[in-house]
């Protein structure tokens, strides 16, 4: 090869070099993407120092204390989450979610608040709760449990300050939690001899379908659910049709679902979600909407057999994270579920008391649905008010 011809050579590799060169720095130019500056969003509220200062500590777990907690002591803590929570029933979200019956509800699970993909992520698609173990990690140190949480707060170094707010934390609910200590007798509630009989059983005859409850067959009542379906889905975090979302209806105050427009005369009737789908509420309400609820937008005429309330109502039942207690089951929880404004409501007594919920287990996160009542209802002891919830 003579010197021209290796000049052309060179000169061949050279643009291509060039070309090259030209095209990553063009590319470059069209496809860049500076970094943000703050990553996400910043939250423009101070994080209180935690009690012990810096890195939180090896904490001890909140567990034992939780009985014995102070819940009034809890409820002047919480005062340092009121800039970002709200905790009352139905309450609005603000920089973070509303916390009502927050013990045991799946995490990042409350509707219409938009969590960090890290919270999402850590829930698992919804299958782990809030037990206490979790909260009690979680507000020791948000960041600590899950990396990346939008909740901007150091953390809460005291464990007694923990108990007393987690303790707090749990009464504000429907139906409190099972307190740790009490979850192991759940067992024993269900072979407990049945001694209110004769109070049981006025109630059924008031209402056969309490009656009936036990024995019923939830999987026909979901084949009855189809008869709904034109206009309620049942599903968790399920849309508003027609019809709000029925996802947790039994026990949940009625007219009360976020994002649907109640008619006023279920509004009216609800006493301003003082009132709640009581067994006896749903089983008035399906005979015959119009019937209890004069004015309710709900155009369906009613299911007349008893039976088919009944497995409708045990179907409605399992859908819930939790699913209510059977009417007679022995709930000594249930009194309290009255009050739990009344941060009195003393929690020692409970932990001592024979017979728990028994889907209380508060750190078994996963779905349990209805079959340790279908079998033990009958022998049920008189525990507590069929409801808890009217007494409100
Ligand atoms: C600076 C605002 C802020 C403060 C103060 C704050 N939080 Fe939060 N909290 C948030 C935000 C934001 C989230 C949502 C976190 C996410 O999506 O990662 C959250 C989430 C939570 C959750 C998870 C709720 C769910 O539905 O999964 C709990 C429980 C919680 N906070 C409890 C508390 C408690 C108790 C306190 C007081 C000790 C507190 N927070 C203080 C902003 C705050
Ligand atoms: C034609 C549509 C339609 C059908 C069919 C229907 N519903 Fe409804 N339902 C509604 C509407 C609308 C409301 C809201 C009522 C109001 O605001 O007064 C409602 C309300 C309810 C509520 C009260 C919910 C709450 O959060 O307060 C329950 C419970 C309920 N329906 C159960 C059922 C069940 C169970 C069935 C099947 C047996 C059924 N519905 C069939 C339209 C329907």
């Amino acid at each position: 090869m003579n010197s021209f011809e290796l000049n052309k050579f060179i000169g061949a590799i050279l643009g291509v070099v060039f070309v090259v060169f030209s095209i990553s720095l063009l590319s470059d130019a069209v496809f860049s993407s500076p970094e943000p500056e703050t990553p996400g969003y910043a939250i423009a509220v101070p994080e209180s120092a935690p009690e012990g200062g810096g890195e939180a500590p090896a904490a001890e777990s909140v567990l034992p204390l939780l009985a014995s907690a102070d819940v009034s002591a809890g409820e002047a803590v919480f005062k340092r989450c009121g800039a970002c929570h709200t905790i009352e029933q139905g309450g609005p979200n603000k920089v973070g979610p509303n916390l009502w019956g927050v013990v045991d509800r799946p995490i990042a699970g409350h509707e219409g608040f938009s969590y960090s993909s890290a919270l999402t992520e850590f829930s698992e698609g919804g299958q782990k709760h809030w037990t206490y173990e979790n909260l009690d990690h979680f507000l020791t140190s948000p960041k600590g449990l899950v990396p990346g949480t939008a909740m901007s707060f150091a953390g809460l170094g005291s464990v007694q300050d923990r108990a007393n707010l987690i303790a707090y934390l749990r009464t504000m609910a429907d139906q409190p939690a099972a307190l740790p200590e009490a979850a192991p007798a759940a067992q024993e509630g269900a072979a407990a001899p049945a001694e209110g009989g004769g109070e049981q059983a006025a109630q059924a005859a008031a209402d056969p379908v309490l009656s009936l409850l036990a024995n019923a067959d939830a999987s026909n009542g979901e084949a009855i659910f189809k008869r709904c379906g034109a206009c309620h889905t049942a599903e968790q975090g399920g849309p508003n049709k027609a019809g709000p979302n029925l996802w947790g209806v039994v026990d949940r105050p009625i007219a009360s679902h976020e994002g649907f427009s109640y008619s006023g005369a279920l509004k009216e009737f609800s006493e301003g979600g003082q009132k709640t789908w009581t067994y006896q509420n749903l089983d008035h309400f399906l005979e015959s909407p119009k019937g209890l609820v004069p004015g309710t937008a709900m155009s369906f005429a009613g299911l007349s057999k008893d039976e088919d309330r009944a497995d409708l109502i045990a179907y409605l039942r399992t859908l819930a994270d939790q699913p209510a207690p059977l009417p007679g089951a022995a709930t000594p929880a249930a009194g309290e579920g009255g009050a739990p404004a009344e941060g009195g409501a003393a929690a020692p007594a409970e932990g001592a008391a024979p017979a728990a919920p028994a889907e209380g287990a508060p750190a078994g996160g996963t779905q349990a649905p209805a079959q340790p009542e279908g079998n033990a209802a009958p022998a049920a002891p008189e525990g507590g008010a069929t409801q808890p919830a009217p007494a409100q």
